[in-house]
């Protein structure tokens, strides 16, 4: 197994990052050869003129503190051939299936004024994957389409020029955690860009700021807990709640449906900000120790960037001399 993930370095990550990606990483590079890179050329199709190179720092500050192993680390833009294969790829992508990608329509509310960074995304994200030979792909199920896309090119390309020139690669969608929703509105994803900061528990949030934000978190009419799975299915924002308790506990669902069988919201809320300050703490405190020494995590990028380099490089030749470019 290859892995080969990323994350657009655009603000501080939240335990929806870290639930629904980052601690299934942590999983996979025991057992597999891993790749995690901020996607800063990403971050540029929106966060023009903001900080990134802030945000790609706080995000590998971040990623160390979670745990994740130095070797594995790099910036997508110190590589160049992400974007030089990304125009490869682009030139074998047709509009008919850019135009069918979901995540542009949703971002691109205005399409004569949406930057062709925004639209040309997914095949920057294919380059990025197929770059490096990647297997499998965990991503979020938002991003699924675009690991689909990054397969038809590779299948196509493969035909095309009669070689195996790329691994197809499969999207991994983890299951429980994939799907952590805002605080504030069950029916939205928990992300960096929610209106109010109150919607997200940032990996870098102080204790007293997690046990606030999980008292405002909204809850629902009912007098009491649910009591079974069934009933929880119907009760969004508990489910959330329970979701992000199991999710710090390492419980399942059913023995956090157990747990707080019979008790009421004001202990639901207390237990979950402790289940969650326990998760956050040594993980902020970690990342600041690495914030304080940028040195050190200059260091880690540069290791991460010489290994990725080597095999990146390798790539682009080989695809140049089957184009005859
Ligand atoms: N597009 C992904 C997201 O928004 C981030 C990303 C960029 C990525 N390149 C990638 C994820 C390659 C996996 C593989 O979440």
């Amino acid at each position: 197994m290859k892995i080969v993930s990323g994350i657009r370095p655009t603000g501080v990550l939240h335990i929806g990052n870290y639930f629904g990606a980052i601690q299934n990483w942590l999983t996979l590079q025991g057992n597999a050869e891993c790749l995690f890179f901020m996607a800063d050329l990403h971050a540029l199709t929106t966060d023009q003129g903001q900080d990134i190179q802030k945000s790609t720092y706080d995000t590998a500050a971040l990623y160390l503190a979670c745990g994740i192993k130095p070797g594995s680390i790099f910036i997508q833009s110190h590589i160049q051939e992400h974007t030089e294969l990304a125009w490869i790829l682009a030139c074998h992508t047709s509009m008919g299936w850019l135009n069918r990608m979901t995540q542009f329509k949703e971002k691109a509310s205005n399409k004569e004024k949406a930057n062709l960074g925004l639209y040309a995304y997914p095949t920057l994200m294919a380059a990025d994957v197929l770059l490096y030979d990647a297997t499998h792909v965990p991503v979020g199920e938002d991003q699924k389409q675009h690991v689909e896309l990054a397969r038809d090119i590779a299948i196509s390309m493969n035909s095309k020029y009669k070689h195996d020139i790329f691994t197809v690669p499969e999207p991994m969608i983890q299951k429980m955690g994939a799907r952590i929703m805002s605080l504030r509105h069950a029916d939205q994803k928990m992300g960096k860009s929610n209106a109010s900061d109150y919607e997200r528990i940032n990996l870098l949030d102080s204790d007293e700021l997690i046990i606030e934000k999980v008292k405002k978190a909204t809850s629902d009419s009912f007098p009491t807990l649910p009591e079974t799975m069934n009933e929880l299915e119907d009760r969004p924002a508990v489910k959330n709640l329970y979701t992000i308790y199991a999710m710090s506990m390492k419980f399942t669902m059913e023995q956090t449906v157990k747990y707080f069988e019979g008790k009421n919201f004001a202990f639901l809320k207390k237990e979950l900000s402790d289940a969650l300050i326990n998760v956050v703490g040594p993980i902020r405190e970690k990342a600041k120790t690495y914030q304080e020494d940028r040195a050190s995590v200059t260091k880690v990028l540069e290791e991460g960037r010489e290994k990725a380099q080597i095999k990146a490089s390798k790539m682009v030749k080989g695809i140049k001399d089957i184009l005859k470019l």
